[in-house]
């Protein structure tokens, strides 16, 4: 008989957004004529620009030719062209980063979840909290120790180093998700420096970077000094362009981040993660890079802004309904999430519950995140519009 992972039983029955769609399904089941309004997942509503579905048809068309079909991409990071296009990207935010230090993925999710098996397993794990899901469940499925850095109202959502407890691995978001706060290049300054005093690694999440407005807050880590040597970085198409159904995204790992074996040799950790993936997958379709290429065209991030601008203008519906109501909130400015605290301090699934029954509303209780999100909600401004109008219309109506 097979041992299993016990681990796994310490875990939360279900994954949080399982969790959230099964109380919707229940209760649409019970009441089939429910108008419900769907602003808990971060899944995107409005179609990819045209540029980005011409770019893939052109793919997939050659596929269907001899001469131009393709199988394997020989090295399994993505296709050169794909790699430069996101060098570029970077670059025009002043970041430089070599095409070969980025590898494509199916989206932020997996390999944020899978960079953890080139680590041991008596790495201390640090995570923000409250975090995104994956973070914490993937490292308790390996039985590593997890510590928490504590995001609250009173540092913004923002948590920071505390010099006095040692990590060797570090997951920082900005802009955050579920908070929406972001990291300014000097509070990302003392991570780096904690990271360097701790030599660890910080595994950063930047799935949410399109949607910075205030210039002076990093897109990327590797627009602070010093963090080459101490940083993986993780980002995605899913909310940028509109690829949650698509799936690419890509992972920066710098030449110059290496860790030491137990026999002292300094291991480079882009090759180790590159040995994994070599192992366990086989690349992105070619149509689907073909897309996610055009995404960087100059026409390609004229027509995504569109989309993203449509989700901003949804976020400031939202915070000026929480704003109208007095209700605190983080978020929004930079990010297309909005944590408010919950009014009359209901326990968030309490509010979930009300929002759902009573206004036919579903968002995301953010203690599902983390100890530090009890009594806190999250709303996606990924809806439709009218959708969203008419959602915080239905939430000024509650009565409490
Ligand atoms: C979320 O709602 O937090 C998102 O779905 C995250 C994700 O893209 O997996």
């Amino acid at each position: 008989m097979p041992q299993l992972n016990e681990n796994f039983l310490k875990l939360e029955k279900n994954y949080l957004f399982i969790n959230i769609a099964k109380k919707i399904k229940a209760y649409s089941d019970a009441n089939p004529d429910a108008d419900i309004i769907r602003m808990g997942i971060g899944d995107v509503t409005q179609p990819i620009a045209q540029c980005v579905i011409d770019a893939m048809k052109k793919g997939a068309d050659e596929m269907a030719v001899k001469e131009t079909f393709k199988g394997y991409e020989d090295s399994g990071a993505g296709y050169d062209f794909l790699k430069e296009a996101v060098s570029g990207y970077y670059s025009s935010f002043g970041v430089e980063i070599k095409p070969d230090e980025i590898r494509i993925n199916d989206g932020a999710k997996c390999d944020c979840g899978n960079i953890v098996d080139i680590f041991g397993n008596d790495n201390v794990v640090l995570i923000t909290d409250p975090a995104y899901p994956v973070y914490v469940d993937t490292n308790l499925m390996n039985g590593r120790r997890v510590i928490y850095a504590d995001s609250n109202e009173q540092n913004s959502f923002a948590a920071m180093p505390d010099e006095s407890v040692h990590a060797d691995l570090i997951y920082l978001c900005s802009p955050n998700n579920p908070t929406g706060s972001v990291y300014t290049k000097d509070q990302l300054k003392e991570w780096i420096s904690y990271a360097k005093k701790n030599n660890a690694i910080i595994i950063y999440d930047c799935a949410y970077e399109a949607f910075i407005t205030e210039e002076d807050i990093p897109r990327s880590i590797f627009a602070v000094e010093g963090s080459r040597e101490c940083a993986i970085e993780m980002c995605s198409l899913s909310k940028t362009a509109g690829f949650t159904g698509m799936r690419c995204g890509y992972t920066v790992i710098p030449d110059e981040l290496t860790a030491k074996a137990s026999d002292g040799s300094e291991v480079s950790i882009s090759q180790l993660w590159g040995r994994r993936q070599g192992s366990k997958f086989n690349g992105v379709s070619y149509p689907v890079q073909c897309a996610a290429a055009a995404v960087f065209s100059e026409e390609g991030l004229k027509q995504t802004s569109e989309n993203i601008k449509y989700y901003q203008q949804n976020a400031k519906v939202i915070a000026s309904a929480l704003d109208e109501m007095g209700i605190k909130y983080t978020g929004g400015k930079n990010s297309p999430y909005i944590w408010f605290k919950c009014p009359n301090n209901m326990s968030s699934w309490d509010f979930f519950d009300k929002l759902l029954s009573e206004a036919n509303v579903v968002g995301t209780p953010g203690s599902g995140f983390g100890k530090n999100g009890e009594g806190w909600f999250r709303l996606t401004a990924f809806g439709d519009s009218e959708r969203t109008k008419e959602a915080m219309e239905r939430f000024k109506a509650l009565k409490f």
